[in-house]
């Protein structure tokens, strides 16, 4: 992807949304598999279709809508992604982290991103919370990360640093916001695989002794692109399986089990991004 190509499409695209809905946003929040119902808090909400907006692709997973609600959720004006971009449904990933350059463009701070992921790390349980401390991006490793191709400098440098790619003040909040709630909140390293195929027991025990707490199919991607960009991140994983590192330790998992074990995470995944919300400065 050319470089004027990419910004062209990024204006483009945020245009589209502004000349639907002109208010500025601060937050992006991305919403993973089955975690969709989280859009109906918003406010006075405007839907945008990714399928209206110019060169966005479309959201083909059942359990994601494939829409922008945009309005306002506990005094700020928020962009929440009713189901998000795969890099395994075969879009290449300018086209996955889009949203992000968009939410820039509408002066967005800080994005909130939850997945679904399997547990690696054996003490956690179907339906926990996992805060994300840091990831290994081993899509990126081999080779697909959103920022190869020319800089884009007025976002962010050539080499972008990823120390500290989730925010610590933002982890704080969700710490205090699951107190509050009575939820638990685990904490751990989350692994991007490619998708769709799950994993192997061999890949998983892989996965856990690489140091891997939770493993999915998303989000570092828009990771990459929103710490290039300046934005701060949050990451939260709702737990849907527990990795079976041996094939005769129970039924394989399914996308069903998934939308499933998510229906228990969305009210607990709610109140946390609740308490954040109610805690950001504006
Ligand atoms: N593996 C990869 N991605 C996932 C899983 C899994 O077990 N569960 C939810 N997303």
């Amino acid at each position: 992807m050319a470089l004027t190509n990419l910004q062209t499409y990024a204006q483009e695209a945020a245009q589209f949304v502004r000349s639907r809905s002109p208010s500025g946003w601060d937050v992006l929040l991305v919403l993973g598999s089955g975690l969709g119902a989280l859009a109906e808090h918003i406010e006075s909400p405007t839907v945008i279709p990714y399928a209206e907006i110019p060169h966005f692709a479309r959201s083909t997973v059942p359990g994601h809508s494939g829409r922008f609600v945009i309005g306002s959720l506990l005094g700020h004006c928020v962009a929440v992604m009713q189901g998000r971009l795969h890099f395994y449904e075969g879009h290449p990933l300018w086209q996955v982290t889009l949203p992000v350059r968009v939410a820039r463009d509408m002066g967005a701070r800080c994005v909130l991103l939850t997945n679904a992921a399997g547990g690696l790390n054996p003490s956690f349980r179907v339906a926990d919370l996992m805060l994300i401390t840091d990831h290994i991006n081993l899509v990126g490793m081999a080779g697909h990360n959103p920022l190869v191709g020319p800089n884009w400098d007025s976002h962010g440098p050539r080499f972008p640093e990823m120390t500290r790619a989730y925010d610590a003040e933002l982890a704080d909040l969700a710490r205090q916001a699951a107190r509050e709630a009575g939820v638990v909140l685990r904490e751990g390293v989350y692994v991007c695989v490619a998708g769709p195929s799950f994993e192997t027991p061999a890949e998983l025990r892989f996965l856990r002794l690489i140091g891997a707490d939770a493993v999915g199919m998303s989000t570092v991607h828009e990771v990459l692109v929103a710490r290039h960009a300046g934005l701060r991140v949050l990451g939260i994983s709702g737990i849907t399986n527990i990795a079976r590192l041996h094939a005769d330790e129970g039924p394989p998992p399914s996308h069903e089990e998934v939308l499933e074990a998510s229906r228990e995470i969305a009210p607990r995944m709610l109140a946390v991004l609740q308490g954040v919300l109610r805690r950001l400065k504006p």
